[in-house]
């Protein structure tokens, strides 16, 4: 079917506006892939995707990166249904391999309180890993509460709820090929 006959590159009805198209988020996914082939000339990087919000990112970018990695996934969970963060970081999934003498690379579709991230950085740190970094496609600077360097960064945003690329409310709308924000009536009424 056509992608635009079945509304996947039109708005959707609960999106206020679109702030990056699909084209400006591959060609983003590019950028960052080619930084990081520039960056890791040499060793054993591993890909650690947060999901389930970064899959569709990880994906699109070991694609883009020229050179050997591997892959593995971590699930997290500080929302819930819940459009706040709780604070609390609960591992959900954890890591199949030994990671030391791995580089790490944490991937995710937002940085929002900075609480998972640095969780992270810690955790992972502790279980000897040679370096960890992170990327994230969007970052939400106001509503930093724990410091966090954004190694690679995609897009900063500002203060909305944005869906799409990974992102989602509720478990919704995470298919959308873009970034949009959401109408605040539809997480108002919940
Ligand atoms: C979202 C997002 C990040 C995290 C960022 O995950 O994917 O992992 O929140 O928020 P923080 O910077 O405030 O910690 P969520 O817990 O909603 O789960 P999901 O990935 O399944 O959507």
């Amino acid at each position: 079917m056509n992608r635009k006959a079945d509304g996947m590159t039109e708005k959707n009805k609960d999106v206020e506006k679109i702030l990056f198209t699909e084209e400006q988020i591959q060609e983003k996914v590019k950028e960052i892939g080619r930084r990081i082939t520039e960056d890791y000339k040499d060793g054993n990087l591993l890909i650690v995707g947060i999901m389930k919000g970064a899959g569709i990112f990880m994906y699109d970018l070991i694609r883009q990166i020229r050179r050997p990695v591997r892959t593995d996934y971590m699930v997290l969970s500080s929302y819930g249904k819940s459009s706040v963060s709780s604070g609390t970081v609960t591992i959900k999934r954890n890591l199949d391999y030994d990671i030391s003498g791995y580089h790490i690379i944490l991937v995710e579709d937002i940085v929002d309180t900075g609480n998972t991230m640095a969780f992270l950085k810690e955790y992972l740190s502790s279980r000897g890993a040679l370096s960890v970094k992170i990327c994230s496609m969007l970052d939400k600077p106001a509503r930093r509460i724990k410091p966090v360097v954004i190694d690679y960064c995609g897009f900063e945003v500002e203060d909305e709820f944005i869906v799409g690329y990974g992102c989602d409310y509720a478990e919704q709308y995470r298919y959308l090929p873009y970034f949009g924000i959401l109408k605040k009536e539809i997480y108002l009424k919940d």
